[in-house]
């Protein structure tokens, strides 16, 4: 079967099996950010945005991502270009062997999104779901708290120029 859907602002047409799960459709089409841990919706590795919201990709049929919007960390920036996310893992020293911070900075992205003003309180709930065996979490949450700072400058300046 045929799965039309857009990844990263790009318009994608897929052959798939039906009983496809998300991820192998993604890694198989070049995104291999998208990283597999778990395999049972547990870990966040592999986690991505659908409609601005993060799922798990392994635990997600690829034939429900008919006509939606797809993220992946692909889409969020490069190493040239990093999202002031990633610039703020690598700045606070939250990324170790880096396996699970693709699907970390899909879930703080999302947070951002929604609450550009969280809370530590907050960007733990919204990683609960995102286990680390390198870092501990600290430096995680630090990172997030310091994007979501970072980003209110950015918006203040941009006003300030209008
Ligand atoms: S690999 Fe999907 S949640 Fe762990
Ligand atoms: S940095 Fe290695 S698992 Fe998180």
């Amino acid at each position: 079967m045929k799965l039309n859907t857009r990844i990263n602002g790009k318009e994608y047409c897929l052959e798939i099996k039906p009983n496809a799960m998300l991820i192998d459709v993604l890694r198989q089409a070049g995104f291999k950010g998208v990283k597999f841990g778990c395999g049972e919706g547990s870990c966040g590795a592999c986690a991505v945005m659908i409609n601005g919201r993060p799922r798990n990709s392994c635990i997600t049929l690829a034939g429900a991502a008919e006509g939606v919007e797809i993220l992946t960390v692909e889409g969020l920036g490069n190493p040239e270009k990093p999202h002031v996310l990633q610039q703020a893992f690598v700045d606070s020293g939250s990324t170790q062997c880096g396996y699970c911070n693709p699907g970390s900075l899909i879930a703080a992205k999302a947070l951002l999104d929604s609450n550009p003003n969280p809370t530590a309180e907050d960007v733990k709930d919204a990683l609960d779901g995102n286990l680390c065996r390198c870092t501990g979490y600290v430096k995680r949450i630090d990172a997030v708290l310091q994007a979501a700072e970072a980003s209110k400058k950015t918006r203040k300046s941009t006003r300030g120029k209008k």
